[in-house]
């Protein structure tokens, strides 16, 4: 039976060194070993933006991204989506199994105890512009939480963690909610304890002055398995945000705000409100063909097309497409579906993205149905954050009661100036331009 190690010569010194794999993967500090003289600090490896590294071990979501497979804790996202409720999966996703019907009842009761924020919550979102971006007031909103819960920094405490996740998953919506009233002008709409996560999140949106808001049960059903599919998905940026924050032991919501800042970025959850302005651009599907020659020369990204995980159709997309069909039974057709059906059929015919195993990722199809549903475009990472705020909290939660983690401090290639001495300002002549930062 072949050896789970690497042999490995150093031709500098002629040493061998014998490195042990475990799980597909060796160590990085199993290469400190390999030095030149014992004033050597040893071998690092060197990997931008961690192309090739597990920063961690972690049993809750598994992607095969050449296949397309999505599980949450070994279940099909297909399956989830189709048999499940959000919170159902944010249970299988934190705990590590489906909830029988006793535990869900009392899960959801737990959630829906949670989703009322503190009135002094109202005045900080009072001092945003009503044209502040929804993903800035989200961050600092949820970072706000922070200095309403001060015990939440007990985060070695499993009682305060508990806690602290049913605040955040119960107060996501109802801030996200907050942020849309506010941008509107309109009162803020407290949460009916009688609806269901996605209405009464609905509810918070939309209700005026009907007594009672009836949430639409199709477009609720929709948002619902929308909420599924965004609840998790490994170790991506605002994971890794989540993760890296936490590791110092700052509190969640803390955590959370910096996850949100990672998701806002348009190369990751920021992409589904750039798809549509993107099939604005393009305005029509005979226009399509010249935005993809400026693609191709470099000019810019095709917004919700690639992964750095699916070399494959993103599994979530198929799922979304199905879903804003049933979304356009009730809204009416978003006109916009065409230009991004006509755009995803010429995109897996081309050679450029062929070759570079391009294909339509969660945030491709997502906005044209949220747009659908009355959703403005700028509102539509915080639909993704909302969800994902299960995925980072099980992250963070999984991270702090690791044994192996510890403060996230990578290292790094200094390629800077060597020592050298401070001139006194009357000798220092004209030196070449500082480095821009
Ligand atoms: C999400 O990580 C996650 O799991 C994220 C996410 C989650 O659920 O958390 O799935 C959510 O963030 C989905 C991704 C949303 N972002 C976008 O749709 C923005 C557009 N996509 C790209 O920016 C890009 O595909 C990334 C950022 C998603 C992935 O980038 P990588 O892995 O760093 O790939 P790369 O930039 O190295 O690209 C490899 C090649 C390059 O061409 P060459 O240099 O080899 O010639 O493919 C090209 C890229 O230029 N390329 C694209 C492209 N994406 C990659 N070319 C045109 N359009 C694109 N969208």
């Amino acid at each position: 039976m072949p050896k789970e190690a690497l042999s490995i010569l150093d031709q500098r010194t002629q040493a061998t060194y014998e490195i042990p794999i475990h799980d597909g993967t060796i160590r990085a500090m199993d290469l400190r070993q390999i030095k030149t003289g014992p004033d050597d600090f040893g071998l690092m490896t060197y990997d931008p933006a961690f192309m090739n590294t597990a920063s961690c071990r972690s049993s809750i979501t598994f992607i095969d991204g050449d296949k397309g497979i999505l599980r949450y804790r070994g279940y099909p996202i297909e399956q989830l989506a189709e048999k499940c409720t959000f919170l159902e999966v944010a249970y299988l996703i934190l705990f590590g199994e489906l909830p029988t019907e006793p535990q869900l009842k009392q899960w959801v009761a737990e959630i829906t105890h949670h989703t009322m924020l503190h009135e002094t919550t109202k005045k900080f979102l009072e001092g945003f512009r009503y044209d502040a971006h929804p993903m800035g007031m989200l961050a600092s909103t949820v970072a706000a939480l922070s200095t309403v819960y001060p015990e939440a920094r007990n985060v070695l405490d499993p009682k305060v963690r508990a806690l602290q996740i049913r605040r955040l998953i119960g107060k996501m919506p109802t801030i996200a909610a907050y942020t849309y009233r506010h941008s509107l002008g309109f009162p803020y709409v407290y949460p009916d304890n009688d609806l269901s996560y996605t209405e009464n999140f609905m509810n918070m949106l939309w209700k005026m002055a009907e007594p009672k808001y009836q949430a639409n049960p199709i477009l609720a059903r929709a948002l619902d398995i929308l909420f599924i599919l965004h609840a998790d998905h490994e170790q991506n940026c605002s994971a890794n945000a989540m993760r890296a924050v936490g590791s110092s032991q700052a509190d969640p919501f803390l955590s959370t705000a910096a996850a949100c800042a990672a998701l806002s970025g348009p190369l990751h959850g920021g992409a589904n409100e750039e798809v549509l302005k993107m099939l604005d651009v393009i305005g029509s599907k005979d226009k399509i063909p010249a935005y993809m020659e400026k693609v191709k020369a470099g000019e810019f990204k095709l917004m919700g097309f690639g992964h750095r995980i699916y070399k494959n159709y993103d599994p979530r997309a198929r799922i979304i497409k199905w879903a804003a069909d049933k979304v356009f039974e009730v809204t009416g057709r978003n006109p916009k579906l065409d230009i991004a059906l006509e755009l995803e059929r010429i995109a897996l015919e081309d050679e450029y993205f062929v070759k570079r195993k391009l294909y339509p990722n969660v945030d491709f199809y997502s906005g044209i149905m949220y747009q659908a549903m009355g959703f403005k475009p700028e509102v539509f990472t915080v639909l993704f954050a909302i969800p994902r705020t299960v995925g980072w909290l099980a992250q963070w939660q999984e991270m702090v009661c690791d044994a192996e983690q510890k403060i996230a401090r990578p290292r790094q290639v200094y390629t800077g100036q060597a020592a050298r001495d401070v001139v006194p300002m009357e000798k220092r002549g004209v030196t070449a331009t500082p480095t821009t930062a």
